[in-house]
């Protein structure tokens, strides 16, 4: 199994740009179901997650066309319904495949993926929405069986602004007979975006990004192509790594407008934090950065996705701050990581207490997830002494080249 090895040498300084979103960029090749015409996408990072899921489009029946960051979909001989549990537990995205499926084909049989290291991530919300609309749903040998000769258009509030939920209703609506009407629906830019690219391809969808969604169902959707934006997640990393480690960099490619909150904690560790359209530049100017109270919460909050990098942030930084997650209930799996190379953090429930040290050691250390793995390297970077980080597969789920972009910015980083 591949390992990482980084020596801990100080800032990051350079140059980075960065990929598609993988959170947009799932949900828009899901859309790919919902037409028979092909539909050309722009901006896909080389990230394993896409991979796999575009190895289930392909399973139902699907031609899939990949070139560099460009992906083309034709799904007009799809000639399957089931998403098996095998692809789904290392995905769990692959929940985005339910509303098409069942809204185009009537019928959809997707794995329930079952718990993962960050939570038990239910997926209520997914199945009482497609209810809602007139679907019938069992759950039989851990698979969503879900069945529909056409969905209809019904009000729905969501209990939990569900990013994942909110998309695949959206998806569903676009297909079904009269117009649905999403409350509580979750605000991230990436909603917004496959709004967007179902309006392109001919629904008429209204208030995605916002709290209420109105959706006219239409008979039938054409092809049509689409860019997925920058992924936030992946600018805010690197400038939670120029911050630990005392660096200066430039993010090219990516959207300043997504990350107002992320920018405002950076700015709070002391660094200097300039913005464009699409680039942003910290500059820590070599200081030691400043403790930073963060407070996981649904976009424009600060995103559950980042809170991993700040607990690493933290731990190397001047004072003592508290890290809250309210999203999920077990993300917290790089806080013992990161006590092995000397943090301190103590938990107390939801809530970590992170007293920073002026060095970290570096130490053997395993990757849990995906952010808790960004967690890990962005110690490794600032840690005294060699690192190795290990399952770093949970790292190529969502990080398109980060060993190279990481070298590129000066880190002693390699892979074996
Ligand atoms: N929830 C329910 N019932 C549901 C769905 C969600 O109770 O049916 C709860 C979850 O347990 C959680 C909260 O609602 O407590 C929010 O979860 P959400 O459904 O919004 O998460 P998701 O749609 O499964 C997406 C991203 C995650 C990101 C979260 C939160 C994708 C493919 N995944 O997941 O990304 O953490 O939103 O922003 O878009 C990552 O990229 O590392 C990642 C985990």
């Amino acid at each position: 199994m591949d390992k990482i090895h980084v020596t801990g040498n100080g800032p990051l300084r350079g140059v980075v740009r960065i990929a598609g979103a993988k959170n947009a960029a799932l949900p828009v090749i899901a859309a790919g179901l919902l037409s028979a015409e092909p539909l050309s996408l722009a901006n896909i990072p080389a990230v394993k997650d896409i991979d796999t899921a575009l190895q289930l489009l392909e399973l139902l029946g699907c031609k899939v066309e990949r070139d560099g960051d460009a992906l083309s979909i034709d799904s007009s001989a799809v000639d399957a319904v089931r998403a098996p549990y095998e692809l789904v537990k290392t995905m769990r995205g692959a929940i985005l495949l339910l509303g098409p499926l069942l809204a185009r084909f009537g019928e959809a049989d997707v794995s329930l993926p079952g718990g993962c290291a960050i939570g038990s991530r239910p997926v209520n919300e997914h199945i009482a929405g497609l209810e809602a609309m007139g679907a019938e749903i069992n759950i039989e040998g851990g698979y969503i069986q879900a069945k529909a000769t056409r969905l209809k258009g019904a009000h729905f509030a969501f209990d939990i602004p569900s990013v994942t939920a909110t998309e695949n209703l959206m998806m569903a609506a676009s297909l079904a007979e009269g117009t649905t009407v999403l409350e509580n629906a979750a605000l991230e830019p990436e909603v917004e975006d496959l709004g967007r690219l179902l309006n392109s391809m001919g629904a008429k969808v209204s208030g995605a990004g916002t709290g209420t969604l109105t959706i006219e169902g239409v008979e039938r959707l054409h092809g049509a192509s689409h860019r997925v934006p920058p992924d936030r997640i992946e600018t805010g990393t690197f400038l939670a790594a120029a911050a630990a480690t005392r660096g200066s960099i430039s993010v090219l490619d990516t959207r300043p407008d997504f990350l107002q909150h992320v920018l405002a904690k950076l700015e709070a560790t002391g660094a200097t934090v300039e913005v464009g359209d699409d680039w942003i530049k910290l500059d820590t100017h070599g200081r030691r950065c400043k403790a930073v109270h963060v407070s996981t919460a649904p976009y424009p909050a600060f995103p559950t996705d980042m809170q991993a990098q700040f607990m690493a942030l933290n731990a190397l930084a001047e004072g003592t701050a508290t890290v809250i997650e309210n999203i999920f209930e077990n993300r917290f799996m790089h806080v013992a990581e990161l006590q092995r190379m000397g943090a301190d953090i103590e938990l107390q429930g939801h809530t970590a207490i992170v007293t920073g040290r002026e060095r970290l050691q570096g130490a053997p250390v395993m990757a849990t997830d995906l952010r808790a793995s960004a967690c890990l390297l962005i110690a490794a970077l600032a840690a005294e002494g060699e690192t190795t980080i290990d399952r770093v597969y949970h790292l190529d789920r969502g990080y398109a080249n980060i060993v190279d972009k990481l070298a590129e910015l000066g880190a002693i980083i390699h892979r074996a």
